[in-house]
Order: C-alpha cells, then sequence, then structure tokens
C-alpha cells in the first residue's frame, strides 16, 4: 500500500515560492495547521469564514494533493464565545460546527481529524474539557456521528500525542476506539501525532506493538503531527542532526513497514516555521534547515521509505 506523505501548512506560506517549491515537490498530502480549526472559522458565533482552509485546499487540489482536515473537536481551539454557553446552547452550537465544517468541505477532504487530544495525560480517563463538562462523555460519539452524516466518504480519525508507543496513555486510546466500535461509532482510523524528542522517543518496538493493535482492531492508523525536537542531545550540532536523523529513519520505518499505516504528516516543514520554538524553546525539529535545506533527517525519512 502506498503512504500518503504529508505536511501541516498555513495559507499564508502559499504565497512564498521558496516555500511551495519545496511543498510541492515532496508532499502528496497536507493539513491545515490550524487554519481548520474551531476558532479561527467561527471567532465570532454563527458568523464562519473559511478562507484560510479554502485557500489550502485548493491550493492541494491544484497540485493533485490529498488533504486531511484537521480538527473539528479540540479544547485548545474552541472559540472564547462558545466557553460560556449553557449546556444546550453549546450542544446546538458544537452540532452546528460539526455539521456545517465537514458539509463545507465535504468531498475536498480524503479524512478528518473528528476528535483530537480527548484522553487526559495519565491516561485515567478522558482529559476534562468544555465539550466533557457540558455534554458528558458521549461527546466522542456523536462527534464522529455526526461528521459521518455530513461527509459520508471522508476517512474519520481520533487523534491524539504521547500515546504513540504502548503505556497507560495509549492503552486508554486503545479501550476507548474499541469501545466506539462496539457501539457501531464511525470511526476509520487513529492518528498517532509524534511530537517526539531525539533524545528519549518511544521504543520502536512498542509504536510498532501499538500501530499493530490498533490495526487488529480494523482501524488504519497514520503519523499525524511528526516532529523531533533536537536540542537536548548531548554534543556537537552535528551529532543533534545525526540522533535526530536515526529517529526519523527509524519511527517513518514502522510506518512504511505496517500495511494498515496510511500516512506519515509532519507538522512543518522547514524549521523557520515550527510550532516547537514557541511551546518548548529554540529547536530545529524538522526536516529542511531555515534556507530550505535538506538536513540529514530529510535523507533519514527518504531511506525509510525506500526500506533501507
Ligand atoms: C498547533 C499549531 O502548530 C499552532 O500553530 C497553533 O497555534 C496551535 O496548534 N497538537 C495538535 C495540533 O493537534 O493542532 C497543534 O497545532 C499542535 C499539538
Amino acid at each position: 500500500m502506498g503512504k500518503l506523505v504529508g505536511t501541516a501548512v498555513q495559507s499564508s506560506f502559499l504565497g512564498d515560492s521558496r516555500y511551495t517549491g519545496v511543498f510541492t515537490r515532496h508532499f502528496n498530502y497536507v493539513t491545515a495547521e490550524y487554519e481548520m480549526k474551531w476558532d479561527p472559522i467561527e471567532r465570532a458565533q454563527g458568523v464562519e469564514s473559511f478562507s484560510g482552509g479554502d485557500a489550502i485546499v485548493a491550493f492541494a487540489a491544484a497540485q493533485g494533493m490529498q488533504v486531511k482536515g484537521h480538527a473539528l473537536v479540540w479544547h485548545g481551539s474552541v472559540p472564547a464565545w462558545a466557553n460560556t454557553l449553557a449546556p444546550a446552547a453549546f450542544r446546538t452550537a458544537f452540532e452546528n460546527h460539526i455539521r456545517s465544517v465537514a458539509s463545507h468541505y465535504r468531498g475536498r477532504v480524503l479524512a478528518w481529524d473528528v476528535v483530537n487530544e480527548a484522553v487526559a495525560d495519565d491516561g485515567s480517563g478522558l482529559r476534562d474539557t468544555v465539550f466533557r463538562q457540558k455534554l458528558g462523555d458521549t461527546y466522542i460519539a456523536d462527534a464522529f456521528r455526526l461528521a459521518r452524516d455530513a461527509d459520508p466518504q471522508a476517512l474519520l480519525f481520533y487523534n491524539d500525542y504521547s500515546g504513540e508507543g504502548l503505556g497507560a496513555k495509549s492503552n486508554r486510546i486503545y479501550d476507548l476506539v474499541k469501545s466506539l466500535l462496539a457501539q457501531g461509532v464511525p470511526i476509520d482510523g487513529v492518528g498517532l501525532q509524534m511530537h517526539v524528542t531525539a533524545t528519549n522517543p518511544p521504543p520502536d518496538a512498542s509504536i510498532a506493538s501499538n500501530m499493530r493493535r490498533l490495526a487488529d482492531l480494523g482501524l488504519l492508523v497514520n503519523i499525524s503531527e511528526m516532529d523531533v525536537r533536537l536540542r537536548d542531545v548531548p554534543g556537537t550540532q552535528q551529532t543533534k542532526l545525526d540522533v535526530q536523523k536515526n529517529v526519523y529513519h527509524s519511527i517513518v520505518g514502522l510506518c512504511v513497514a505496517e500495511p494498515r499505516c496510511h500516512a506519515v504528516t509532519f507538522w512543518g516543514f522547514t524549521d523557520a516555521h515550527s510550532w516547537i520554538d514557541a511551546q518548548f524553546g529554540a529547536d530545529d525539529p524538522l526536516l529542511c534547515d531555515e534556507q530550505y535545506a535538506a538536513k540529514p533527517a530529510f535523507f533519514g525519512v527518504l531511506d525509510a521509505f525506500r526500506r533501507r
């Protein structure tokens, strides 16, 4: 099975020919880094703006690329006005949002991240979000059903972080998606975000086992937001880059080796544009440097796709 190779982008970068040159040459799958989330689409209640996402989708269509929508339900992008709604009004807004956005992009996205990061970091249960507080735990099943009704063709994913290898959190994610399937909820796959450090990535065997047990449920898996921080690797910059290359090589190789892994998406491709610097401190987590030159990591990923 051929794998899709994706990157997150922002529409504002698409006017930069140096950016688009690398983007169109190396990727066939694209995800909006934030412009298809709830807050940017509906900053004011009832007033939707699809311009950013539409620009990305149009660019992708012109290039023959596939698109993954990201993300219909995420606590990190709830519009301020929605947080203050009473439960009944929140439910209406939630349902309208999913229906409206999934319908808007119907036929133009291959897949959606329907629910993002709903499991608590310690794996003890669901994360305590505004969705859970106002709608109860069944909001997850509701979201997938609403998305399927609005866009029957799109592959529907649950997406999360720190559940890449085996452990308490991935066990909880596994139980969640298994129970959704048992209830007949339309879910097609699980995204493993893969924001990792070069010093301490989840072990390969652990990621492979986790992918396999999800695949055994009949689900697809994908690596959905990969980046590899190198700052804490001891030694010279060259050493850091080499360790980073090995991590990219081995983890991407796990998707290549897993028949049910259908895509690897990187959370950007140039160190000039990465969320990591703002979130975790200055770093060089992506495949190309700030001048858009291929780093060792780039060749590690190429080797992985060539099964070398
Ligand atoms: C991040 C983007 O990279 C930022 O630009 C934005 O401001 C906030 O969101 N997990 C996710 C992504 O699922 O949506 C997040 O993206 C990174 C963590």
